[in-house]
């Protein structure tokens, strides 16, 4: 039998008994009050103290169920608050989290996924104890790089691959939204895009996010950039940032791959990144980008210490030494990825380098990444010994670069 829930509903805007009618009529779930407004709610919760509120609404931005969402929450910052709501126009979804939403759900609902919602709200919630399940938001991982071709979709995707394997649930989203490639990158074929999301009707929720998702044999979750070009302009930037509250809810790690520049979905998404990776390449044009990029992120207050800095192609002989790179970028970069022509075939087979040669350095450097996020050894000393006999020269002269 599921355990019991006691709910406190406030509507807003709908009919009561539409309402009523869509909550679960088991024995294990208790009604405490159906209220309206902001008073009615407070005064109910703070009488009942229920293990949940829902409030049932339009979903509209000048909503007042905004202002129900932000009093209940304040009132009881334990208790885990659902939003109900009819549709979610660009933004209110992204405003009811930030009034205090624990979750949200589309209106109208099955009473079991309704019961579903509520469960999980309530085991998330850290107001519910540790042991309950609680989990945090995931981290959106913004991979960045100044200009066209430094190699972001091949470090998010195989960025992404390396984390699955490590064990954790991820979402790729493919941001450069006319030309995006990640598609090609994995091999997926493109079936559903963010295109189809965009101009879905109703609001958006975890259950639909994943709807219009494609997965890879990894476990890894991408959510495709439009088919066409012109079909980029659908997709606001209050979407988008809909989009990344609901995925980091339901992914330990959200990847956003990027396209070249400081466009206005790549500033949306810098914003609500929890961590940032500066992919730049070995050459002096390509250093000089970078160190701008920096720069822009810097003006941007973005936090330095999120800043992971790559450096692709580090093999290459251009005759810049290890020394020049960090004298241009004013810090270490943190991972090098040597040149290798297995990367263009693995591209082109659609399989990232780290599962189509495991062994390569490539392979080794995402892990290596992988490894900065999730705090795990990437390899031991012996499996560090076999990739670097197996990757041979690239490995030499990495080294020669990282300690010249
Ligand atoms: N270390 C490498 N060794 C060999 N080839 C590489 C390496 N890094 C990238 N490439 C090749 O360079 C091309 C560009 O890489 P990628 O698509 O990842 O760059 P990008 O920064 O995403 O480009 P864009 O800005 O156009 O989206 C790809 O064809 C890839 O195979
Ligand atoms: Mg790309």
């Amino acid at each position: 039998m599921d355990p019991s829930i006691r709910a406190l509903v406030a509507v807003e805007g709908l009919d009561a008994f539409d309402v009523q009618r869509a909550l679960p009529d088991d024995a294990s779930f208790t009604l405490l009050a159906m209220t309206d407004g902001v008073d009615e709610t407070v005064r109910a919760m703070i009488k009942d103290t229920p293990d949940l509120v829902v409030v049932a609404c339009q979903g509209r931005e000048d909503d007042r169920s905004l202002h129900i969402i932000d009093a209940a929450h304040r009132a009881a910052p334990t208790v885990p608050i659902i939003v109900l709501a009819a549709a979610s126009p660009n933004g209110f979804l992204r405003r009811a989290f930030e009034a205090g939403a624990a979750d949200m759900a589309i209106f109208p609902q099955t009473k079991e996924q309704l019961r579903f919602a509520m469960s999980i709200a309530i085991a998330r919630h850290p107001g519910q104890g540790a042991d309950t399940g609680g989990r945090k938001d995931g981290r959106l991982i913004c991979v960045l790089g100044p200009k066209g071709g430094t190699g972001k979709t091949l470090t998010s995707t195989n960025l992404a691959a390396a984390l699955a394997l490590a064990g954790k649930k991820v979402l790729v989203i493919d941001l450069d939204l006319q030309f995006g490639d990640v598609a090609l990158c994995l091999g997926l074929p493109p079936e559903k895009t963010m295109y189809d999301l965009a101009i879905s009707p109703g609001g958006l929720d975890e259950g639909k996010l994943k709807d219009y998702v494609m997965t890879h044999d990894t476990g890894v979750d991408v959510l495709l950039a439009p088919a066409r070009p012109d079909q980029a302009s659908a997709i606001t930037i209050d979407l988008l940032r809909d989009v990344l509250v609901v995925a980091r809810r339901a992914y330990d790690f959200v990847i956003a791959d990027t396209p070249p520049g400081f466009t206005a979905e790549v500033i949306a998404t810098i914003d609500a990144s929890s961590d940032l990776v500066m992919v730049g390449t070995l050459d002096s044009l390509s250093l000089k980008n970078t160190k701008l990029g920096l720069e822009t992120l810097s003006l941007m207050d973005y936090d330095q210490r999120k800043i992971r800095l790559v450096l692709n192609r580090a093999d290459t002989r251009v005759g810049i030494s290890h020394h020049d790179v960090v004298t241009v970028l004013g810090s270490e970069p943190e991972i090098f990825i040597p040149s290798d022509r297995e990367i263009p075939r693995s591209v082109n087979e659609g399989v990232p380098i780290t599962l189509s040669r495991p062994q390569s350095y490539a392979a080794a450097s995402f892990h290596e990444l992988a490894a900065l996020f999730t705090g795990a050894e990437p390899h031991t000393a012996a499996e560090s010994a076999r990739v670097e006999a197996a990757a041979g020269a690239p490995r030499r002269s990495l080294f020669r670069l990282r300690r010249s």
